[in-house]
């Protein structure tokens, strides 16, 4: 018979034992953005079900004066977020020595976490959401509570299971495992959509991981601003015709969202040298990339914008605008104008496009927030017609030369999703893709991911500057800038990070780099920490990479030989991650494009200095890229086939990748189109 004492003795990891009363509600602090409600639509039977969920983390002796709590946050919130265990006051990533723990790992990652939540860096930190409107942490503070106390007892001998942000338990494992395992979001396939998801996670069981907020690598967004530089860079060089060795100068990039990640986007812009106009509803955002100096100025009025933008063009200096209001009223007064636009994008949250992602055109961002808590009808047509009006306005710049880029938002998918087909190649569904690039399709995964280039990045334990200083240093030491002109870019972008003051939360630091520059700068780093030069380093990497994510809208979108439907690249490179003993490996359903939209993995390694680590860099740490690198040659994608015939010679006897014969175009064209002549007769 199960009664609640019995379950209570049988553990020693639990929430009465942390606090001797139930613990008083936090005060809100005035001025943090909370997230918007989201609409409650369980049935009572599901109700029923959510609340006796959350209460599996409260001991009985709380449940009735919280379950009547719960339920309210579940009517008025369309969540249980549990905020009375939400710890006082401003959390952040102290220094590592700060925290309690078995194991140098177990104080890492609480270390990682906490910066997620930050109020500096995290989106909604009341809400556990650290980026991209929906990514979180883990679901609600019961979680938060029991997974610090976990890591405060790991050891080196156990593992600690992560299943959409709720720790199922320590298990016995070997110095050489994972300390963490993660999965977020996972769904079975049947039930693989938003709306299953929804109810999921209303009802308490999952969790929206994005990329690195539920695989608490985040380090702000200074995360994206190394591969925003290299896409807007790349794009000039590709299809405005500006020479490898200049910047966007005198050249005007149109965008939205100054949010989590899209906030990154005026800083990008002024580190490339060009103008920028980037459309954001939501004034409080604006305002923190305008005291962190990543904006430079608002201006609400379209015309008044493009003046000074134009002005700024003239003389070739660089700025970042932001346009206060939504970008479809920047764009229809761009196309009534013919104002001349050299780059255009979007970066406003269309993977979540219904839930608060998009602000529909004629409301203002204060009107869609009670739209979405009341559940309004009519709100979804709202939106799908300012999507339709959006995509007429794209289409009619690049009718006028623009280079339009979908930023791995959902964009295009959301365009269709709202009824426009003509945006699918096919013009029926978007197997083939769509009419418009992604830039992964067209810049990143050409230019960067078929070599093995990402986003790889470290944070310095210690919280010590000195430290971020010296890491810089070694990791430009380890760059030839002459080998290839990605190398010039990292080499100049690492030379110049702390004079662009990129860091906000942990010092931390982004480089795209590609398998070998990783394992090099990672063991040179280990060898500092051992040599007592520097503290403990968490090295990790974005999810949005060669190897980790599986992503037909995204990472995934110029792999053009029929798998780009399919995840196995993603699944074998957590795996092997995990075979080859980094410290914490994380798998995610949806990311920067949605439930069901993507699967994708990332790692956290600690180094600590021992020869341990130095073995784990050595094997994972080229699997982690090139496993990505040989999918894409697999693929048929040329600068991947280059890069695995070296790595064959340069591994031979170690490692070895199946590479792909060419057909002759002709001779299957041919082929088959006489026997599809034959089959018609
Ligand atoms: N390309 C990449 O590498 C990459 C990386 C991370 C995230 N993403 C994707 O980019 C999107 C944005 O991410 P984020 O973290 O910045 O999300 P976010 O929700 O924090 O920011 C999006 C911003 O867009 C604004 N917005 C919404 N509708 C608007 C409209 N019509 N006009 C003007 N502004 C509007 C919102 O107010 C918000 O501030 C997400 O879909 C995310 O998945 C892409």
């Amino acid at each position: 018979m199960l009664d609640n004492a019995r379950i209570s003795r049988a553990m020693t990891i639990k929430l009465e034992d942390m606090f001797d009363d139930l613990p008083k509600m936090p005060e809100f602090v005035d001025g943090i953005r909370r997230a918007p409600t989201r609409h409650f639509t369980l049935s009572p039977k599901d109700t029923r079900l959510a609340l006796k969920n959350a209460l599996r983390y409260i001991p009985e002796k709380w449940h009735q004066q919280l379950a009547p709590e719960f339920l309210e946050e579940l009517l008025t919130r369309g969540r249980i977020y549990g905020y009375r265990f939400r710890p006082g006051g401003h959390i952040n990533g102290k220094p590592i020595d700060e925290y309690e723990g078995n194991c140098i790992e177990g104080r890492a990652f609480q270390v990682m976490i906490d910066n997620n939540l930050d109020f500096d860096v995290a989106l909604y930190p009341y809400e556990l959401v650290t980026y991209g409107e929906t990514g979180q942490v883990c679901q609600n503070w019961m979680q938060y509570r029991l997974i610090k106390k976990y890591l405060e007892v790991l050891t080196r001998e156990q593992t600690l299971v992560m299943e959409s942000g709720h720790p199922l338990g320590l298990f016995t494992s070997s110095p050489q495992a994972p300390r963490v395992i993660i999965t977020n979001g996972l769904m079975v396939g049947c039930f693989d959509d938003p709306e299953n998801w929804s109810r999921a996670a209303a009802l308490g069981v999952s969790n929206y991981g994005q990329m690195t907020a539920g695989g608490w690598m985040y380090i702000g967004p200074q995360g994206i601003v190394h591969g925003t530089y290299s896409t807007i860079l790349n794009a000039g060089r590709d299809k405005l015709g500006i020479p490898p060795d200049q910047d966007l100068a005198g050249r005007l990039f149109v965008t939205s969202g100054i949010g989590g990640m899209s906030g990154a986007q005026g800083k990008a812009i002024e580190i490339a040298n060009g103008v920028g106009i980037i459309a954001e509803v939501d004034y409080s955002r604006i305002q923190t990339r305008l005291e962190q100096g990543w904006i430079s100025k608002v201006i609400d009025n379209p015309a008044e914008a493009f003046k000074i933008a134009r002005e700024h063009q003239q003389k070739k200096k660089s700025i970042a605008i932001a346009f206060y209001g939504n970008v479809v009223d920047l764009l229809e007064y761009a196309v009534n104008n013919k104002i001349k636009i050299d780059l255009l994008s979007d970066q406003t949250s269309c993977h979540a496009v219904y839930e608060g992602g998009y602000c529909p055109q004629g409301i203002s961002f204060e009107e869609r927030t009670e739209l979405l808590r009341s559940g309004h009808a009519g709100f979804k047509e709202m939106i799908d017609t300012t999507l339709r009006r959006h995509y007429e306005l794209v289409k009619a710049l690049v009718d006028r030369g623009t280079y339009f880029f979908d930023y791995g938002n959902s964009f295009l998918k959301a365009v269709f999703d709202a009824g426009v087909t003509e945006i699918c190649k096919n013009g029926k569904n978007p197997i083939d893709g769509f009419i418009f690039q992604s830039y992964v399709e067209d810049l990143m995964g050409p230019i960067l991911f078929d070599y093995g280039y990402g986003p790889f990045r470290w944070v310095c334990l210690s919280g010590n500057e000195e430290d971020l200083k010296k890491t810089d240093k070694a990791a430009m030491a380890c760059i030839d800038p002459e080998r290839r002109f990605q190398d010039r870019d990292n080499y100049i972008w690492i030379r110049d990070a702390a004079k662009n003051k990129l860091v906000v939360g942990t010092k931390a630091r982004i480089l795209y780099q590609d398998a070998v520059g990783r394992m090099n700068i990672a063991l040179r780093f280990n060898t500092m920490v051992r040599d007592g030069e520097i503290g403990p380093v968490m090295m990790g990497r974005d999810h949005h990479d060669t190897g980790g994510t599986d992503s037909p809208f995204r990472e995934t979108a110029n792999i053009k030989d029929g798998s780009n439907i399919t995840a196995d690249m993603a699944i074998h490179c957590y795996a092997g991650n995990a075979a080859r003993g980094m410290s914490l490996v994380a798998l995610h359903n949806g990311g920067g494009v949605g439930i069901g939209n993507a699967i994708n993995g990332g790692f956290g390694l600690v180094l600590d200095g021992s020869e341990r680590v130095d073995d784990i860099i050595r094997r994972a740490i080229p699997w982690d890229v090139m496993g990505g690198v040989a999918r894409r040659a697999w693929a048929r994608n040329q600068n991947s086939i280059d890069t695995s015939i070296q790595y064959n010679d340069t591994r031979k006897g170690s490692d070895h990748i199946t590479i792909p014969y060419i057909a002759d175009d002709d001779m299957v064209d041919e082929l088959v189109s006489e026997a599809f002549a034959k089959l018609k007769k």
